[in-house]
């Protein structure tokens, strides 16, 4: 089939680790380009929640497959924040701590949940456009974004943002636990067979340790305008 240029939903992918300022950066910019924003991590934390409420097996195929917790996630916007919902309970709290992460980083390796999280993702390419943020967006899920752009950040300086996070949300955290914690998951993300956390091709790398959300904000917007540019040329 032929793709129509005129309609292609035009897509900009924010990937990278934790505690670089992805979402942040990813909500920031779909703001400023009046798009759509997918926080990809978040349905990874909410099946990993479901999976793990009802004491699934991740190495069990059938019971992974049958979570089917797709349709049961829903986002909510409420003072400006996105409150994530699972089968209408509102369960931000729970997969938004260090744990949540953890556990989604274990689902997050097999194949069967990737699959059955894709369809999901894709689903969110609306017009005027998506803003998408994750670790596979510009390797897998849109392969063929606008866009691409992969951020970093020295791991110290990723741990100390997301303890400042944690803190601010009233988890009670260790720094030097968080910074083993982190290390372990980027590990599993970026050593595991399927969909790996690895700059997609011709991505545009910024590292974030040493600037404001404001800056790579702003370094953002002129490779997004420069890439949206040469799409629709
Ligand atoms: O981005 P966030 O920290 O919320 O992601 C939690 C976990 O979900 C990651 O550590 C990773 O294992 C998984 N994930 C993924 N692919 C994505 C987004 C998140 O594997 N696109």
């Amino acid at each position: 089939m032929i793709q129509d240029s005129a309609l292609k939903v035009p897509v900009v992918a924010i990937d990278g680790p934790s505690g670089t300022g992805k979402g942040t950066v990813a909500a920031r910019v779909a703001g400023r380009l009046g798009w759509h924003v997918l926080d990809s991590g978040a349905l990874y934390r909410a099946f990993a929640y479901a999976a793990r409420l009802k004491g699934v097996n991740p190495d069990d195929f059938q019971e992974v497959v049958d979570v089917d917790v797709d349709s049961q996630i829903t986002f909510q916007s409420a003072a400006g924040e996105v409150r994530i919902m699972l089968a209408g309970e509102d369960v931000t709290d729970a997969v938004r701590s260090e744990e949540g992460g953890r556990a989604a980083s274990v689902y997050a390796a097999i194949p069967a949940v990737r699959s059955i999280l894709l369809a999901r993702q894709r689903a969110a390419r609306k017009l005027p456009g998506l803003v998408a943020d994750g670790r596979d967006m510009g390797t897998v899920v849109f392969s063929d974004a606008d866009a691409k752009i992969f951020l970093d950040a020295s791991p110290k300086v990723r741990a100390e943002r997301r303890y400042k996070q944690l803190k601010e949300k009233g988890f009670d955290v260790n720094l030097a636990r968080l910074e083993k914690e982190i290390a372990e998951r980027d590990r599993k993300d970026v050593t595991r067979a399927e969909s790996p956390l690895i700059p997609a091709e011709g991505a545009f790398k910024v590292d974030t340790s040493h600037k404001s959300i404001d800056e790579v904000v702003e370094q953002v917007m002129v490779v997004v305008h420069t890439c949206l540019r040469k799409s629709t040329s």
